[in-house]
């Protein structure tokens, strides 16, 4: 029910930040190239098109972006993508930038730990500014504080953001043969530096100690930046120690999740396949609200520690940190291991999966103010490219509807309570503390700005494998005019876009008359299915 409350008190509700769809390429099998540099041996039709009107860009010493990728992410393209992180991802933790800067002739080749591959270094922070630019989004740069050294991170925030006569600044301005800094404004602070996976893992208490240095100097080099610290899963040990330790300094903790199957070595239970993947989101919904109450415990205890006597000098208190869930997705690391460059073929099931994922990043404005879904192209992706042009996976289109349609405005509060799922999960940790929703939705409002007209778009997603729900939305004293309904449903749980079927799994969108929608009363929501409703 959409009262008349909902519609004078949206104020007090969380907005519904853009940046909760943004993206992330790391040098991984074809992330970078092939997705993003267009693959000289297999160009894709743009390039080949562009390359008989104009000439080859490598002539000219440059790299060739994939055009109709471009046009995909851009800020103004059909994803609408605010902020990119690059370049890792496991990646960064053996990544010095010096390699990437300068002719790409002269970079040198190297050998790459995390996913045991060759790194040419022909992109490098130069290009990817450039590609940023191109795209019109925010560059986010995550720092090596595996093999990286604390000089090596501040001189790249000098290359990259420094205004003065320095010797960093002016190498940029040299390779770039521009006078702008390139303005990096969002800087991690390492990746999963938990993790036994990741070159130079830490312990919580030697991270938070590094991080807190390496914190330090980079606010005096550049004061404006924006910090996010490396999280885990937001609900461990490691994310309490390390936001205790590291309140008042960043500016966003990160988080990691990708919601899995849970294969053998995984998991005690065995198949639920289609439940693992739909209702695995709730571990992220758990994670992030546990997530904030660890940034609120650590708020009262800087504040507390602040009128502690012996504490006088200490002046920063806690500021106000957000989740800025920087690496998200449906993942089967079975179907996608790091050898095939993590290829996934996504399936109709994978696409209620990051329905739930959408929902709930949604539903946690008020906590989450940045996420990525890892990753942007080719690597566990949406988006799939080849010579012939460019695949959109069945995951790509709630991704779509949601950064297009589901942004700046405020959340609604649903208030209905509908059934739960009780069995089988991955993780399993989630049947013992939460229960997921059958009906999984999720709403926003939004006035159009300088007028009256307000707008409302809900998600409607029923998880249930074999009943149909039948759902009322019942407006109180609004007026509606239109309503465009995109429903995407299949009967096999397995179907899949490929680049001979790329329409297997599209949405179905129907336009209404507000009063001939109304008048239709009650709707059903097909089991498994999901729709997206625009009301205007
Ligand atoms: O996105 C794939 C990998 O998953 C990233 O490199 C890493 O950060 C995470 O474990």
């Amino acid at each position: 029910r959409i009262n008349p409350l909902a519609l004078t008190l949206p104020r007090s509700a969380p907005l519904v930040s853009d940046k909760l769809y943004s993206g992330f390429v790391e040098h991984l099998g074809r992330g970078i190239y092939g997705g993003i540099v267009d693959d000289p041996k297999k160009p894709s039709p743009d390039t080949i098109l562009e390359k008989q009107d104009k000439g080859d860009d490598r002539t000219k010493g440059r790299l060739a972006w994939r055009k109709d990728v471009v046009k995909i992410l851009a800020k103004d393209g059909e994803l609408e993508m605010p902020i990119l992180r690059w370049p890792g991802g496991n990646f960064v933790s053996n990544y010095h930038w010096q390699d990437g800067i300068g002719p790409i002739s002269d970079r040198p080749k190297r050998v790459e730990l995390a996913w045991l591959s060759t790194e040419t270094n022909h992109f490098g922070t130069d290009e990817f500014i450039d590609y940023c630019r191109e795209l019109k989004v925010e560059p986010y740069f995550c720092i090596n504080m595996g093999t990286g050294t604390y000089e090596e991170a501040l001189a790249w925030l000098e290359y990259c953001n420094g205004t003065g006569d320095t010797h960093w600044a002016n190498l940029r301005r040299k390779n770039t043969g521009r006078d702008e800094p390139h303005n990096v404004k969002y800087w991690g602070l390492g990746n999963e530096m938990h993790g036994p996976w990741q070159v130079g893992f830490l312990n919580a208490t030697d991270y938070t100690k590094m991080a807190k240095r390496w914190a330090h100097g980079m606010k005096l080099v550049d004061p404006s930046i924006k910090l996010v610290s490396c999280g885990n899963q937001g609900n461990s040990e490691w994310d309490r120690e390390v936001l205790n330790g590291l309140i008042g300094v960043v500016d966003f903790h990160s988080i990691h999740l990708y919601s899995m199957l849970g294969h053998e070595h995984y998991s005690t239970v065995q198949g639920f396949d289609y439940e693992k993947n739909v209702f695995g989101p709730a571990a992220a919904e758990r994670g992030i609200e546990i997530c904030a109450s660890l940034i609120d415990l650590a708020k009262i205890d800087k504040a507390q520690s602040l009128l502690d006597w012996n504490n006088r000098d200490q002046k920063v208190a806690a500021r106000d940190i957000k989740i800025c869930y920087d690496e998200w997705n449906v993942w089967d690391e079975v179907k996608a291991p790091g050898s095939q460059g993590l290829e996934q073929a996504y399936d109709y099931t994978d696409m209620l999966g990051v329905v739930a994922w959408l929902n709930v990043l949604v539903r946690k404005s008020k906590d989450v103010g940045i996420a990525c879904i890892a990753q942007s192209v080719n690597v566990i992706s949406p988006l799939m490219t080849s010579s012939e042009g460019l695949l959109f996976q069945t995951t790509y289109w709630p991704l779509r509807l949601f950064s297009r349609y589901m942004k700046n405005g405020r959340l609604l509060n649903l208030g209905f309570t509908p059934d739960s799922y009780e069995g089988p999960t991955y993780p399993e940790w989630i049947q013992h503390i939460t229960k997921p929703a059958y009906i999984d939705c999720v709403g926003m409002i939004i006035q159009e700005p300088g007028s009256n007209h307000v707008s409302i778009r809900l998600s409607v997603l029923n998880r249930h494998p074999t009943a149909d729900w039948n759902g009322a939305i019942v407006f109180d004293g609004l007026n509606l005019e239109s309503v465009e309904e995109h429903v995407l449903y299949h009967d096999d749980l397995a179907a899949k876009n490929t680049f001979e079927k790329p329409d297997e799994v599209v949405p179905k969108v129907s336009k209404y008359q507000g009063r001939d929608w109304l008048s239709q009363g009650s709707r059903p929501v097909r089991k498994h299915s999901w729709t997206f409703l625009i009301f205007g």
